[in-house]
């Protein structure tokens, strides 16, 4: 098969690529290893900045995320005792919108045959070659049958353990990581919030998060040891812990139920760079990573998405030859802010195992500063609705 754009992975960055290449008449194939059920099962972001939801206005998919979507102008950190609100909306102008990543990518996957968009799921052992060349090209097996596509462009949206970042000879890119001794439990549960915005708490216990994905289910996250046994969490020592940490305010509006998923998942930043080799363009998780605190993980890739969407439809439309060449750059300018941001809220807002009693008064001091500063706060909702484009 040949096609002018390959994309490997059909998650949020590779779905919203391919839509965004189709909409300007480019001929684009994706191929994901899961199955569709697959992927709408993993339960991940929930907090989108206005750039995600303005590429999916500007592919046409955006209805039912402005309709079921909730706007938030505002969101709480605590510290134990109190809630500090962060006005972001009055602070920026803007708001984010919680609409969950699985409902997001379920829009792209059903929108994607109208639309032309071929997305081939179960594609197994996909390796990418001669990415050096004016001819790279993608092999990988379907039901047991060797494929092979051939294009001008492979883009790498596989996530953090996909092929393409692999496939970059080590001489050629760079690796930065930070790894976080604990990682966060996580809880769906189909009960009312707690809370109408988003709590970010700071316990001396550890971090917890209360989050929702509508008026009717919630989210809810605490920091737990890395070799944590999910095993030693049973629903109802969860919200024991949870009400400890959130503080007396969202305690006292708790509403418990079962959980309908509970999983940990480790914290990690990383940045690769260079994002582009020869033929080859990574974009989201198969880049860089930032630990989950501030929301940027999904947003990040669709900056990613936009600028590559970009530099690729200039390269067809108007023959840019240094579109596809200034991709990286430009990407890894946002990239590292937003790296910084999350990196930063991390260290706010956890407990980590060398934290001493000064370190902790250090942490109180911040956020008391920033209870008290309109600056401190406008910096925070300034990277939370998202930086400029
Ligand atoms: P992915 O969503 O990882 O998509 C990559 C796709 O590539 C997948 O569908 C995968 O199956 C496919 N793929 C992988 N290998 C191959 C292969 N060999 N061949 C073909 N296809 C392949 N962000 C937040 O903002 N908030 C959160 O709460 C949050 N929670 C997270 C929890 C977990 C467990 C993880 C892993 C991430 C979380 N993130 C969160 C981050 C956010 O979900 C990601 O940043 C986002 O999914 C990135 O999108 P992506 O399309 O780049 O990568
Ligand atoms: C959610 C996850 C986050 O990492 C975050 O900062 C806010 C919300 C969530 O899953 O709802």
């Amino acid at each position: 098969m040949r096609t002018q754009v390959a994309i490997i992975g059909a998650g949020p960055a590779g779905l919203l690529l391919g839509h965004l290449l189709r909409a300007e008449g480019i001929d684009v194939v994706v191929v994901e290893r899961a199955t569709p059920d697959y992927v709408l099962g993993r339960i991940r972001a929930g907090v989108l900045e206005r750039t995600a939801t303005m590429l999916m206005e500007r592919v046409g998919l955006a209805g039912r995320m402005h309709r079921e979507g909730l706007p938030h102008d505002g969101f709480a950190l605590a510290d134990g005792d109190r809630l500090i609100r962060i006005p972001v909306t009055e602070l920026t102008g803007h708001h984010v919108l919680v609409y969950g990543q699985t409902e997001l990518t379920r829009d792209l996957m059903e929108a994607a045959p109208a639309r032309g968009l071929q997305v081939l799921y179960g594609a197994a052992d996909v390796a990418l070659h001669d990415l050096e060349s004016d001819a790279p090209y993608l092999t990988y097996s379907q039901d047991g049958r060797a494929e092979r596509i051939d294009a001008d462009f492979i883009c790498g949206c596989d996530g953090f353990h996909g092929p393409s970042r692999k496939a970059v000879p080590a001489s050629v890119g760079a690796a930065y990581e930070k790894l976080y001794p604990f990682g966060w439990l996580g809880i769906l549960a189909d009960v009312p919030p707690c809370h109408h915005e988003l709590i970010y708490a700071n316990h001396d216990r550890g971090f917890a998060l209360a989050s929702m994905r509508s008026a009717t289910r919630s989210r809810y996250y605490i920091q737990v040891p890395l070799d944590e046994d999910l095993g030693d969490w049973p629903d109802d020592r969860l919200w024991d812990e949870l009400a400890v940490r959130l503080g007396p305010e969202a305690a006292a509006s708790l509403t418990r139920g079962p959980a309908i998923e509970k999983s940990i998942a480790p914290l990690r930043s990383f940045v690769f760079e260079p994002m582009r080799h020869g033929r080859l363009l990574l974009a989201g998780d198969s880049a860089h990573i930032v630990p989950p605190t501030g929301a940027k993980g999904l947003n990040l890739a669709a900056s990613d998405v936009h600028y590559l969407s970009e530099a690729l439809v200039r390269h067809y439309r108007h023959g840019d030859q240094d579109a596809i060449g200034g991709y990286s750059q430009k990407a890894l300018a946002r990239v590292w802010k937003s790296e910084r941001f999350s990196w930063q809220l991390t260290k706010l807002m956890h407990r980590f195992p060398e934290t001493d009693a000064f370190d902790r008064r250090m942490q109180l001091a911040d956020l008391d500063y920033i209870a008290t500063s309109r600056a401190a706060q406008t910096t925070i909702a300034e990277n939370y609705v998202g930086l400029p484009l």
